[in-house]
């Protein structure tokens, strides 16, 4: 199979190629009629005139209804395609639309944000969402699909080359609705595999004091890190964050300077943001910086 926003591409290309033959058709005769009757033509007495002409009401009737036919048709042919009709899906994957930011889930390892993805494989993603309508939206790879509370939607995903895509949420859900962007990461079989393999295992490092500043604070409440007594499920699970491009669904890149920054004042990169500034000490920020982007 091939992308889906591949098969959207096709399809507009071709409702473009007849819209652009009628426009041309329309125009030109409009044109025309312009400059074959124009007023220094003008001959004296009334101009003709005629009505009941059924064969060209028939013509201007049948013509519109015969075009929009064609395109329904290959509209369904495309919704059959981008849908996955007749292919199974090699993969699912659980994503879930919060505000504001992105869970994704592989068979119960949780991680969000970034979603990676194996190239050439068919993957149909459960969309949903825990609290307003989202809509997960990577233009490169196929349609927007809304993430509704209690529903699942499902979207197929195929991507064909290996890179990074870009997507945002499409559906107004709040005043960080443009701080909710999706990284699409589409990696070889292997590649993929291997960061599977990483993302199931518990954290990297071992018990240290930055991890017990974490673990003593109300982190905990809202996230989890697997290998610790963490487990909070309001905000992204942040057993391998160190590995992820950006923090805050894109709002800072991911390094130690700016995840610190993040957590003295997370309100002042995302107001709104159901993340709290933590009262930390310089010391302990600097330390609690470290550890998560060291968690890979
Ligand atoms: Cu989520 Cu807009």
């Amino acid at each position: 199979m091939r992308p889906p926003a591949d098969a959207i591409g096709t399809l507009s290309l071709i409702v473009g190629a007849i819209a652009l033959v009628i426009f041309i058709g329309v125009e030109g005769a409009l044109v025309y009629a312009i400059w074959r009757y124009r007023a220094s033509r003008h001959v004296a007495g009334e101009p003709a005139s005629f009505d009941r002409n059924r064969g060209l009401e028939i013509a201007w009737t049948a013509a519109p209804a015969v075009v929009l036919a064609v395109v329904f048709v290959l509209t369904l042919g495309t919704m059959a395609e981008i849908s996955g009709a007749g292919v199974p899906p090699t993969m699912r994957i659980a994503a879930t639309g919060h505000q504001w930011w992105w869970e994704f889930t592989y068979a119960g390892v949780a991680t969000a944000n970034e979603l990676h993805i194996p190239v050439d494989t068919p993957i149909d993603l459960e969309l949903t969402s825990t609290d307003v309508i989202h809509s997960f939206w990577v233009p490169e790879l196929g349609p927007k699909m809304d993430m509704l509370p209690g529903v699942t939607n499902r979207l197929r995903l195929f991507a064909r080359r290996t890179g990074s895509y870009d997507g945002q949420c499409a559906e107004f859900c709040g005043v960080e609705h443009a701080w909710m962007r999706i990284r699409v990461v589409a990696e070889s079989q292997a590649e993929f595999a291997a960061w599977l393999r990483t993302q199931a295992l518990p954290r990297a490092t071992i018990e240290t004091n930055a991890e017990r500043v974490f673990l003593s604070n109300i982190c905990v409440n809202c996230h989890t890190i697997r290998g610790t007594a963490a487990a909070g499920t309001a905000g992204p699970d942040l057993t391998h964050v160190g590995a992820r491009a950006t923090i805050g669904a894109g709002v800072l890149p991911n390094d130690v300077e700016r995840v610190r920054a993040w957590l003295a004042d997370p309100q002042a990169y995302k107001p709104g943001a159901l993340m709290p500034s933590v009262p930390l000490s310089s010391a302990d920020l600097d330390a609690l910086a470290a550890y998560l982007v060291s968690l890979r």
